[in-house]
């Protein structure tokens, strides 16, 4: 199978691409290393001990794009790029309305272009109604708070319409609950630009001793121990997900959703704990108020991944903090330690 992956060169395409390149699929990555390096890409290949193609573009930049594609005559896209910093989308709301809803058009009409109708689009939790309670099934309201939020709810209509109206299209929108870890070398990870804005790489970075403390964010909400709770999901599970939907897309038309997280809640403390006992170290913390928009709780109902997709996580807490520290004590500089 030839896949064509925008953002391939990203935390969670980087993951993916590895299993797609053990699984023999030809790979096209196709990103333009706005929040990623090329070393990512370069570490893929010999983790895989294969290679694949990369091309360094934007998915605006449709020529590119259909260039690109005409090349790699994908028989399905996986659709990682995007911009995905919640704070920043309210700061500049139009880059992230132009690079998310903008590019995804452009991919969708350049799918069209070269004759290729299978997608996987990478959506997130964060465009349900945080006013119902968890956990979330994909029949539950959506009501995205962010700009953000909102790009990955407009992008899920247009894709469905795009299928509506090819009968040849199909489309796995997959809805990310808390993705954290890393592949279990420790030779990729999350890299994230600056001061990590999410628990668990800020953690990790307290860990390595380059922040001081986490601050955690509320200790009076309604959950086991007063912090948030979330469904974290590994991201060698996510990773798994995605080749679980190609497999769908390829056989199934029309256009369907899925959650994917664990179904499990884990608070602010347990995680820090769990890391705890995964780098042998104790963590410094303080509990201080609660960040603006954040929701008391945010797991996933999984039942449909499991029914329809085959698909169920694999990974608990333990292992996501212990890859997690690998990542990092192995990689403090993130991918500026180079090959
Ligand atoms: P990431 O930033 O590591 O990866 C995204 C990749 O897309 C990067 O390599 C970036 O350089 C590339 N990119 C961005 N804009 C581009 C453009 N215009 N043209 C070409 N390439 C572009 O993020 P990630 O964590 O791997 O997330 C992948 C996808 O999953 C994103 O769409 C994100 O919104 C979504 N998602 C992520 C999370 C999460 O917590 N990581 C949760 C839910 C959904
Ligand atoms: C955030 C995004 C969400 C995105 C998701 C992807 C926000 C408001 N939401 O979700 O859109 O899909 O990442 O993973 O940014 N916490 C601390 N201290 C910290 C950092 C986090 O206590 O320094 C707490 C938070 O309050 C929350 C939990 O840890 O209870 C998880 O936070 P985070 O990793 O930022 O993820 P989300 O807020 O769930």
């Amino acid at each position: 199978m030839r896949v064509f992956v925008t953002g391939g060169a990203g935390f969670i395409g980087s993951h993916t691409l590895v299993q797609l390149l053990r699984q023999n699929a030809e790979v096209t990555a196709f990103d333009n290393y706005s929040n990623s390096s090329p070393v990512a890409l370069a570490r893929v290949k010999r983790l895989a001990q294969s290679d694949l193609s990369s091309v360094e573009g934007d998915i605006c930049n449709r020529a590119a794009l259909e260039t690109a594609m005409r090349a790699a005559k994908p028989d399905a896209v996986i659709h990682f790029a995007g911009l995905k910093a919640v704070g920043e989308s309210s700061e500049k709301p139009l880059s992230y309305y132009k690079n998310n809803i903008a590019g995804s058009i452009a991919l969708l009409e350049t799918m069209d272009a070269v004759g290729c109708r299978n997608i996987v689009f990478s959506s997130s939790a964060t465009v349900y109604d945080p006013a119902k309670a968890a956990p979330f099934t994909e029949e539950d309201p959506l009501g995205a708070v962010n700009p953000y939020g909102r790009t990955k709810q407009f992008i899920e209509e247009i894709i469905r319409d795009w299928a509506a109206a090819n009968s040849d299209a199909s489309a796995a929108i997959l809805r990310y609950f808390n993705p954290v870890g890393a592949h279990v070398s420790g030779d990729i990870g999350e890299d994230p630009v600056g001061i990590p804005n999410n628990l668990m790489p800020f953690i990790a970075r307290v860990a390595a001793g380059s922040l001081p403390r986490l601050q955690v964010f509320g200790g009076d909400y309604p959950t086991s121990d007063g912090t948030g709770a979330r469904d974290y999901i590994h991201v060698e599970d996510l990773a798994s997900a995605h080749l679980a939907a190609l497999k769908y897309a390829a056989t199934v038309k029309g256009c369907d959703v899925f959650n994917i997280g664990t179904g499990r809640s884990t608070t602010v403390l347990e995680m820090l704990h769990a890391f705890e006992q995964a780098c042998g170290k104790a963590i410094a913390y303080r509990i201080t108020e609660r960040r603006a928009g954040d929701v008391a709780s945010s797991v996933a109902d999984v039942s449909k991944a499991k029914r329809i997709l085959g698909w169920q996580a694999k990974y608990d807490v333990a292992d996501m903090c212990q890859s997690s520290w690998n990542w990092q004590s192995r990689n403090p500089k993130g991918y500026d330690n180079g090959q």
